[in-house]
């Protein structure tokens, strides 16, 4: 259980998850273990949306398929509505999936193109026996409605249709069987950014409206500030920082969350959010298959200290209801520095 929600409120719990894929063979023939989820300790409530930020790499979606138990975890549990969540495909597991579904960044590779979108958005519900064929056709129309569509449009095939109305069609087809959580993996990233406003504002609107709660998994700050009640800022595989956005976003506690924040484009190109400056990065980038020893952060932190190449930081309660895993914020018991 997240120290940051408390017992009892959670829809979605994910506690000590672990994923461990096996890797490329490496240059004598031995797999290479890709430890994508590391020890992840997260919770969603009803309603609410949970932001998951961090570089290409570092488990957002591998997270997010552990919660919707697209894959089970190595180590840990996954937990909806306080029930563990049954081993994928089994039929328990398919009613469960009613009730949580995936958003993901490519809406024409989700949408089948030899059938209307009408059709696609009736899908759940015939799969899931909910309804009469007419119930069907009138759920269809109202999905439509609540997601911006013209009804006629129904009626089309996805590639008749915009990027942005192909979105809200797999949106449609997300809500209608009424799912008490959504895993949004970079669903407005591949649309202009025009569109994208239009899509995160209406994705809100249903949100508050059916309160659904959200995984939203985005490489989008900005975005991921506009919709979080949450924020956790992952790290190769693990959680660095979490807590409320706007603590998170005006005063990053953690050195890999400082740098997040500080890429944040502004209109003063060289500066971040309030004047500060851009922190730059240095280092190799991260390898899941090669993980530092210590703090993982630290061939490329600039505050690094000798403790953070000997031990881990946990992830702690510190200021602001957060939590952080960086020893500047609790300096480690020994006496490495
Ligand atoms: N099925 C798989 N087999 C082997 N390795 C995998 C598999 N899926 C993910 N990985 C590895 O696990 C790590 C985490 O991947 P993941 O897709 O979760 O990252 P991500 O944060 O979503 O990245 P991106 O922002 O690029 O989408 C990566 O190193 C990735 O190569
Ligand atoms: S523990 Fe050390 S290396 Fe890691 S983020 Fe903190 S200061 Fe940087
Ligand atoms: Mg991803």
């Amino acid at each position: 259980m997240s120290l940051l929600e408390p017992a009892g409120a959670s829809l979605l719990e994910l506690e000590g998850v672990s994923r461990v894929y096996s890797g490329r063979r490496g240059l004598l023939g031995r797999r290479v273990p890709v430890r994508a989820v590391d020890h992840v300790s997260l919770t969603v409530a009803p309603g609410r949306t949970l932001g998951i930020v961090g570089e290409s790499g570092c488990g957002k979606s591998t997270t997010g398929r552990l919660a919707l138990g697209l894959e089970a975890p190595d180590q840990g549990q996954v937990r909806f509505a306080g029930q563990p969540i049954p081993p994928p495909g089994g039929a328990e597991w398919r009613r469960l999936r009613a009730r949580m579904q995936l958003v993901y960044q490519d809406p024409l590779g989700a949408l089948d193109r030899r059938l209307t979108i009408a059709t696609q958005i009736a899908e759940p519900l015939a799969i899931h026996a909910i309804g009469t064929p007419a119930d069907r056709r009138d759920r269809v129309a109202a999905l439509l409605g609540d997601v911006g569509l013209r009804a006629d449009l129904g009626g089309r095939y996805p590639h008749e249709l915009s990027g942005g109305q192909r979105q809200r069609a797999v949106l449609a087809r997300a809500l209608a069987t009424d799912p008490a959580l959504l895993v949004c993996d970079e669903p407005v990233s591949a649309l202009d950014v025009s569109i994208q406003a239009q899509v995160v504002n209406m994705l809100t609107d249903l949100q508050d409206s059916r309160g659904i709660a959200m995984l939203f998994i985005s490489h989008d700050l900005k975005v991921v500030r506009q919709v979080s009640h949450q924020v956790a800022v992952m790290y190769l595989g693990r959680v660095v920082e979490q807590g409320d956005p706007e603590a998170i976003f005006a005063t990053p506690a953690h050195p890999y969350s400082r740098a997040l924040v500080s890429a944040i484009p502004t209109p003063r190109s060289s500066l971040g959010p309030r004047g500060r400056e851009r922190i730059v990065l240095t280092g190799d980038p991260p390898n899941p298959a090669n993980r530092p020893a210590g703090c993982a952060f630290h061939p490329r932190c600039p505050l690094a200290i000798a403790a953070c190449r000997a031990e881990a930081p946990e992830l702690r309660p510190a200021d602001g209801g957060r939590l952080v895993a960086c020893h500047l914020v609790h300096p480690p018991s020994g006496s490495f520095a």
